[in-house]
């Protein structure tokens, strides 16, 4: 009788927010990046993406891909190079081992569900190419490390290739044509500096902005600014950054972290035409950020955002109650507010304009903190005759 044995494996992967910008590619084909960056990996109890992946001799071609039970296309170019990179991997193995099942050929059945909404702007091309490449890396029984797993993930989605590794994780940018040295590397475990807490203001946004894939090319193609930036500026804060994580220097970090996401959306608003992604909800939230700081006399959060409006606040566990006290009066209604053990009551610092628009504007609160990296799991999302899950 034929082998139609359904071959499953499953992973989740973690949301990562930069605070160094990747922000330009130097080749878009291979998604290589003009500068390097670095990012906080958030906790995957709030964020992650869950996928299975799955191949079996009784499947059809072609592969298929099910996004919280819709399908998705898998025949985009970046989809396209991951598969290719991921069963090349796996024939070199089979290869040399004939005794091993030719997974390489068979098709693939993938699902993945994502614990936030994913239309919300919250990174989950990220989560999503990491936890593809993690789960179909571990079908295949593949032996490569998460950095030379990032190397795939990269071509799915740049800012995708940090997600394979939890903590604190930079992107090099590399030098070599080929991209090999455009991959992820860890400059600090959770372990090391595991007080990171993130608030994430979700702003209601009317439409979607433009994509950070197209926003970053006309930024390359027209923005002076960005020339600096990625010669001079980034380098400089990524040392300062590094070394501010390995010295666990909150003040230096929050002070480099703010800086470069206000150098990023300078370059964003020098592109032709400008590019907006910060919206009235966001400038709020930078100073209610401000204003906390005033308060306490020192740097205590610090804000960041990516291409949308949604501010991500970092924080020391030990100033909770000092940050969190500026947003509870805006904050205490919102979805999501519920899961933190807080118990301030007395109001903060924000000042009635500032909390208005902070009211108007949030949709959602996710308290959450740094985290690991891709974790395997044996709960899966299609079962053992290759049906999906309905999740
Ligand atoms: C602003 O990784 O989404 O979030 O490589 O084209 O898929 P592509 O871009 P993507 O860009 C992320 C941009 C950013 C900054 C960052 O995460 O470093």
């Amino acid at each position: 009788m034929a082998d139609l044995k359904i071959y499953r494996a499953s992973t989740t992967a973690p949301v990562n927010i930069a605070v160094i910008k990747y922000w330009g590619k130097r080749d878009p084909a291979l998604n290589l990046p003009t500068n390097s960056s670095l990012s906080v990996t958030l906790s995957q109890s709030d964020l992650r993406t869950h996928t299975t992946a799955s191949c079996s001799p009784a499947f059809d071609h072609p592969d298929t891909l099910l996004l919280n039970n819709a399908p998705q296309s898998l025949s985009t170019p970046r989809s396209l190079a991951c598969l290719r990179s991921l069963r090349a991997l796996r024939s070199g193995l089979e290869d040399a081992d004939p005794s091993l099942p030719k997974l390489s050929t068979l098709p693939l059945r993938l699902a993945s569900a994502n614990n936030f909404p994913t239309a919300a702007g919250l990174a989950s091309s990220a989560a999503g190419f990491a936890a593809l490449v993690r789960a179909i890396a571990d079908l295949y029984a593949l032996r490569q490390s998460p950095t030379e797993l990032s190397l795939i993930a990269r071509q799915g989605s740049g800012s995708a290739c940090r997600s394979l590794l939890g903590g604190y994780v930079a992107w090099d940018h590399g030098t070599r044509a080929d991209g090999l040295d455009s991959r992820a590397r860890l400059v600090a475990p959770k372990a090391h500096w595991p007080d990171m807490r993130a608030l994430i203001l979700v702003v209601s946004a009317a439409k979607k902005g433009v994509s950070s894939t197209a926003g970053m090319q006309t930024t390359v193609q027209t923005s002076s600014l960005f020339q600096t930036r990625a010669k001079e500026v980034v380098p400089k804060r990524m040392a300062e950054m590094e070394h501010a994580i390995l010295s666990k220097d909150f003040e230096t970090f929050a002070k480099v972290t703010m800086r470069e996401s206000n150098s990023f959306h300078a370059t964003c608003l020098d592109t032709d035409p400008p590019i907006f992604y910060l919206n009235d909800v966001s400038r709020a939230a930078i100073k209610a950020v401000e204003e906390t700081n005033d308060k306490a006399g020192r740097t205590i959060a610090a804000y960041t955002f990516d291409a949308g409006p949604n501010a991500v606040i970092y924080y020391q566990k030990a100033d909770e109650d000092a940050v969190l006290k500026t947003f509870l009066p805006i904050l205490r209604q919102k979805e999501g507010w519920g899961e933190t053990d807080t118990k301030i009551d007395d109001p903060g610092p924000a000042s009635p304009q500032v909390v208005e628009a902070l009211e108007a504007g949030v949709s959602r609160v996710i308290l959450t903190s740094v985290g690991e990296g891709p974790i395997s799991v044996q709960e899966h999302l299609i079962d053992d005759e290759g049906k999906p899950v309905i999740t």
